[in-house]
Formats: C-alpha cells, structure tokens, sequence
C-alpha cells in the first residue's frame, strides 16, 4: 500500500517515522546503571522486562535481548544505558503482521545528585490504568507534566504524587518508601505507577536481612507522620529525604541499613 510522509514540510521517507513507538508509544523501556562495563542489576531488569513483554505480547525473545546489549555494554562508561523496545513499524492499532521489534540502546552520563532530597506534593495526578500498571512502558506524558509541575517548585528535588483517588502511588521518575517504627511500608501498583526494580530489590533485600514490610495503601498524612522516607530507582540508588513539605528529617537507621546494602551489591557487581 501506498504511503508517503512529510517531516517538518519536507518529503522525509526515513522508516523511524513510522516506529509504533512514536505513533502508540507501543513499547517499553529500561534505564539501568552502567558500571564497569556491566549492567549491575541487570537480573532484575531483565525479570521485569520478561514480564512487559509478555504482558504486551511483544514478539522477541530475550536472547535477541542480551545480543543486542553484548554488542556494546564493553565499551561503555559509567553512566545510564536506555534500552528502548517498541513493537517495530507501521500498521494502525493493529501492527503488521512482519513488523519487528525494534531494540534501541542510549548511553548517557550520570551527574551527581544531592545527598538529601527536599520534597513537595504535586496536584496533578495519575489515572488508572490497571492494564498498564507495573509496567515501564513508552506512556510516560503524566510524567512530563508532573516534572513540569516540580520544576515549579524551587528547590525541590522530587515529590509525592497521588493517584486519582488521593493514594500516594509514587515519586514523579522514582517510588517512594516511608518508615513507621521500623516497618517499611511502600505504596501497592496497581491502578497506576511503575514496579520500580530498585523496589522491588529492596523489597527482597528487606525479606533476607528481616526487616518487616508492607505493601500498602498510603496517604500523604502517613508519609508527614513517618520517621524515615526515601524515594527509589535503579539509576540513582536510595534517595533518603531531608525535607518533606517543610518538615526536616533526617536519614534513619533502615534507609542507611539499605543505602550500605545496595552499595556493597554494587561495589562487587
Ligand atoms: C514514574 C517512575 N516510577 C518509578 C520509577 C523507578 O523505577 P526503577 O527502579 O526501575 O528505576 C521510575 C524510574 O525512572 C519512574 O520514572
């Protein structure tokens, strides 16, 4: 069939256009950590990819996956890699029957960021999309937006973000955690929110050295109540928050328990 395209007025017939992750943001992504050529939680990227992919039936297998990465992780230097898959291109909704999925990788450098968070609470919030819930899939606008309503807080370095129904789901690029007499409670995902895979490492983590958990629905009068918060995610590691919404806090004894435990898997990755 026939097709043509144009490109900022100009004839442009260059496939990339016709990605169905520019047209559907049909796809998903992950940014991991880069160290020493290696991708240090790689295991748990790899789980939660696992399951995109089955969860949005997308054809290819995960050793095309790791192919793809060998062929440059060794040259890279510390930072963030991007691995982008979307289903490949063109069709409408329906893809093509040969479309095949397209694997992108973007390596970046990592800058250094506070040692303390200072933190606010957004009034945008998420929809449900029990669908996509969990998933680190390519629909990230609210994410746009909710960064777009934090820049217009001076000072502040990330923030609890509500759902719909006023549950705190997450941080605007991380999950969140709080402390309440030395339980750690976290946020469910299921209407909306990603399953971060520094959550989930925590989670883990926090189930061998028997530090109890919750998985729990919260509100923001239980994180203003917390002896401890912290926000999460694979590229920088725990966030310990130092104000919240004007209150001062400190980093407690389980958030410096679990920032020595991440930094030991690390340092022998
Ligand atoms: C909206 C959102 N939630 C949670 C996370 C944490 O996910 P991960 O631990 O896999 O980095 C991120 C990471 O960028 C995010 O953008």
């Amino acid at each position: 069939m026939q097709h043509i395209q144009w490109v900022d007025g100009q004839a442009d017939d260059h496939p990339a256009w016709m990605d169905r992750g520019l047209l559907f943001a049909d796809g998903v992504f992950e940014s991991m950590r880069v160290q020493d050529g290696g991708l240090p939680l790689w295991s748990w990227h790899r789980d939660r990819l696992m399951q995109a992919i089955d969860s949005l039936h997308l054809p290819v297998s995960m050793a095309r996956i790791e192919d793809h990465l060998a062929g440059h992780l060794a040259q890279l230097k510390e930072g963030v890699l991007r691995l982008t898959l979307t289903r490949g291109q063109g069709g409408g909704y329906r893809p093509r029957a040969d479309a095949k999925v397209c694997l992108i990788s973007q390596w970046r450098e990592l800058g250094t960021g506070p040692s303390g968070l200072r933190a606010t609470l957004l009034q945008q919030r998420l929809g449900h999309v029990p669908m996509l819930a969990g998933l680190k899939h390519l629909q990230k606008l609210e994410q746009v937006l909710l960064q777009g309503e934090l820049d217009s807080h001076p000072g502040c370095d990330e923030a609890l973000v509500q759902d719909i129904a006023g549950q705190v789901i997450e941080g605007v690029a991380s999950n969140v955690f709080m402390v309440h007499r030395y339980v750690l409670h976290t946020p469910a995902i299921e209407q909306c929110g990603v399953a971060g895979v520094m959550r989930a490492w925590i989670l883990d983590r926090c189930r061998r050295v028997r530090i109890p958990t919750r998985i729990r629905a919260l509100e923001v009068s239980d994180f203003l109540n917390a002896d401890e918060v912290f926000f999460c995610n694979a590229v920088r590691g725990i966030m310990p928050v130092h104000e919240l919404l004007g209150r001062s806090m400190t980093t407690g004894v389980i958030t410096s328990k679990l920032q020595l435990e991440l930094a030991q898997v690390l340092r022998h990755a």
